[in-house]
């Protein structure tokens, strides 16, 4: 979304300073690519936490334990003013505790509950996200705080994170694959009144239109990308960020060596992030 935004300043688009977008993926490049278009003068740099994807079905205890320690890795290594969690499945469940550990401010990312309970006209809406996001405590109270009066139809798919993935690097993919995950919410009680749809995964705005064109007309797909990027900007604005480093963006960061990231590089290299990294390890946990 880059409609001309009231909320924005002329100080917010002209930002400097240094963000880190991170993700379990490639998820997050939807974020990054919302940042760098509202601010271009920023140095935006991105990790993708290779050595533990696909975060959407692990367990809670499995990421919690996770979490900090490579959110202070990356930090550590690439020295941002902001980190941005461009990931529901881990903000929903992690967000505080990686605030506690990071001396600078942390940006996370929650399901766009709020907006698309005030934009149905029927009052029915689904939750497309990851299993991990779909469970959480905090999911459940965003809807309780702001969709308590509507429908919520929830479903969370991690085979449509690896369709993403698949379908952003220009492999073969299953078409089917994006009716498929539609299918839990259009086919549950009341589907066919759906006219919303929160893309509660940051990959899935990789693909917003194959999914829009398995649904029936009219359905709207909206996510948390822009929100995020204009939480980003007003965050470094209160920040005032001195150069920590004269070094330039578009560094990529993983967290694995020698597994394939052929994919990866590739489209991370597409959105502006093609400076590779040597991978950042976390030291093994007895
Ligand atoms: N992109 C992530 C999210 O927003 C998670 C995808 C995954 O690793 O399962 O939830």
């Amino acid at each position: 979304m880059t409609t001309p935004d009231q909320s924005m300043t002329q100080e917010m688009r002209d930002a400097q300073g240094r963000v880190l977008v991170f993700d379990s993926g490639m998820g997050g490049l939807t974020v990054a690519r919302e940042i760098c278009q509202m601010a271009p003068a920023l140095k935006v740099d991105y990790a993708a936490d290779t050595g533990f994807f696909p975060y959407g079905d692990k367990s809670d205890e499995a990421l919690r334990a996770r979490l900090p320690d490579v959110a202070e890795a990356l930090v550590r290594e690439a020295q941002p003013d902001v980190f941005v969690i461009a990931c529901n499945t881990a903000s929903t469940l992690a967000l505080d505790e990686v605030r506690a550990r990071l001396d600078i401010p942390v940006v996370g990312t929650v399901p766009a509950i709020k907006p698309a309970a005030s934009l149905t006209r029927t009052g029915v809406i689904g939750l497309l996200a990851t299993p991990g996001t779909i469970r959480r405590a905090y999911t459940a109270k965003l809807i309780e705080d702001f969709a308590s009066e509507i429908t919520v139809i929830l479903h969370g798919s991690v085979e449509l994170v690896r369709l993403a993935e698949a379908f952003a690097a220009g492999e073969a993919y299953d078409g089917g694959g994006f009716t498929a995950a539609l299918a839990p919410i259009f086919d549950a009680k009341d589907g066919g009144d759906v006219d919303t749809i929160v893309l509660a995964c940051t990959h899935f705005p990789l693909v917003r239109a194959q999914l829009a064109a398995a649904a029936p007309d009219g359905v709207t797909f909206i996510d948390s990308g822009a929100a995020i990027a204009r939480q980003t900007l007003r965050v470094l604005e209160g920040a005032a960020p001195q150069p920590r480093t004269g070094e330039a963006g578009g560094r990529l960061y993983i967290t694995d060596e020698g597994g394939d990231h052929g994919r990866l590089v590739k489209v991370c290299g597409r959105f502006g992030f093609d400076r590779v990294c040597p991978p950042v390890l976390l030291p093994a946990k007895r």
